[in-house]
């Protein structure tokens, strides 16, 4: 089989699929392995060392995309500038495309359906499972840690204060207050990364489980009002609530939200829509100065006032709506990443070929089209609403 590995075109992203060491052992394995010239310039991987392990460079991604068997991305297909094609089109059927797709994602659906019409194969990573056996091919995990993390940083660059607690010879300048709705994957790494730059954590989570790991870093808990019962699913997953829930815990935010000088948002119930916890209006109640960065937006956003893809300033509260916040890590996000891909490839692999067993949970999990069908859940009911 031959792999396929473009370059990425999403403005700004420095990551790719396969390192020059991921390279080299899926040589190991027994497959080609196509990777368009500089694709690895952005994470500071260059084309010789990915010769040197045995990859063959191409100058025209169109070629790379004919002669593939599987396209190992990191991005979900776009327009391509350079030329002038879809990055779909340039696929064929029967191919194999493993990547983020968010295909629940409205942005997403006419990319999806044209997959499905076009009879690609396509696997999204946002789709894994968080099940034990899945945590080494678990992308969107190395993602978020990447993102919570840069995250803070990008929120500590935008802030008009210090973080910590500074005294200096005219007196005491005191913390300022970080808040991290969601406290996943993500959001831990944002209170960590807030508390050891010296911000006075705030944690909000309708999952109590979650909630009792942000206490453990230090964060002081926001009483959601949301019970476990309703707020707690399958698999210990949290559930998308009801708009009146939605409505409640927006009123449990309120008198929280205007004291915080960095807001984090990274709520989520995987493969649905984001839920919207912050209106305008409560934008508008922050203090001037303050940040918002809301990473649920590749699923619209927690927040009513981010703009997708961009960084907005709305009643004086900047609000970073960028969406490849890992890209902005390039080296150690594409090193995880890179080793992630590899481990589901292996996994999805028998003899020297892909096996879809449609059964695994794993599979299942990613599927998003095959047999010229759209098969993803997550999509097909977003496609409905
Ligand atoms: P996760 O599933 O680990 O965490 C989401 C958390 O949100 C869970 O703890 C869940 O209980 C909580 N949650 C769900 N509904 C809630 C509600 N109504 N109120 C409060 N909490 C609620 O997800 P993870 O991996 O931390 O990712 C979070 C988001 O970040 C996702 O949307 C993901 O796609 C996005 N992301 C964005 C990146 C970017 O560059 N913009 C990079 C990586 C991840």
């Amino acid at each position: 089989m031959i792999i396929g590995i473009p370059k990425e075109i999403m403005h700004g992203e420095g990551r790719v699929s396969a390192i020059p060491e991921t390279v080299a052992k899926l040589k190991a394995d027994g497959f080609d392995v196509l990777v368009e010239k500089s694709a690895g310039a952005g994470a500071f991987f260059s084309d010789a060392e990915y010769a040197a392990a045995g990859a063959t460079l191409l100058d025209d991604v169109a070629e790379l995309y004919k002669k593939a068997d599987v396209i190992l991305k990191v991005k979900e297909p776009q327009f391509n500038e350079a030329k002038g094609l879809h990055e779909v089109d340039m696929m064929h059927a029967g191919q194999y495309l493993i990547t983020f797709i968010h295909p629940a994602s409205p942005v997403n659906h006419e990319m999806v359906k044209k997959m499905a019409a076009q009879g690609v194969i396509s696997l999204t990573l946002d789709g894994v499972p968080r099940i034990s056996r899945a945590q080494n091919l678990d992308a969107l995990t190395s993602m978020s840690t990447c993102a919570g993390y840069k995250g803070i940083l990008m929120a500590a660059n935008d802030l008009a204060k210090f973080i910590p607690q500074i005294f200096c010879a005219v007196g005491m300048i005191k913390p300022c207050n970080a808040l991290v709705i969601g406290t996943g994957v993500a959001g831990l790494q944002a209170l960590a990364t807030a508390k050891r730059l010296g911000a006075v954590t705030y944690a909000a989570d309708i999952r109590p489980a979650a909630a009792e790991q942000a206490m453990s870093l230090g964060a002081k808990i926001v009483d959601l009002g949301v019970p476990a019962e309703e707020a707690v699913g399958a698999g210990g997953y949290a559930n998308a609530l009801s708009e009146a829930t939605l409505a409640k815990e927006r009123e449990a935010l309120k008198p929280v939200i205007k004291d915080m000088d960095i807001i984090f948002c990274s709520a989520l119930v995987p493969s649905k829509l984001a839920p919207v916890l912050i209106t305008d209006e409560m934008v508008a109640s922050m203090k001037p100065g303050s940040v918002i960065v809301d990473i649920s937006i590749d699923q619209g956003g927690n927040c009513e006032a981010t703009v997708p893809g961009e960084t907005a300033v709305k009643h004086q509260v900047t609000i970073e709506g960028i969406k490849n916040i890992p890209g902005m890590l390039p080296t150690s996000s594409t090193w995880m990443f890179a080793q992630n891909i590899y481990n589901l490839v292996k996994y999805l692999t028998k003899d020297g070929k892909i096996a879809l067993d449609m059964n695994d949970e794993i599979v299942k999990g990613v599927m998003t089209t095959i047999d010229g069908k759209i098969v993803h859940q997550g999509a097909l009911e977003a496609m409905k609403a």
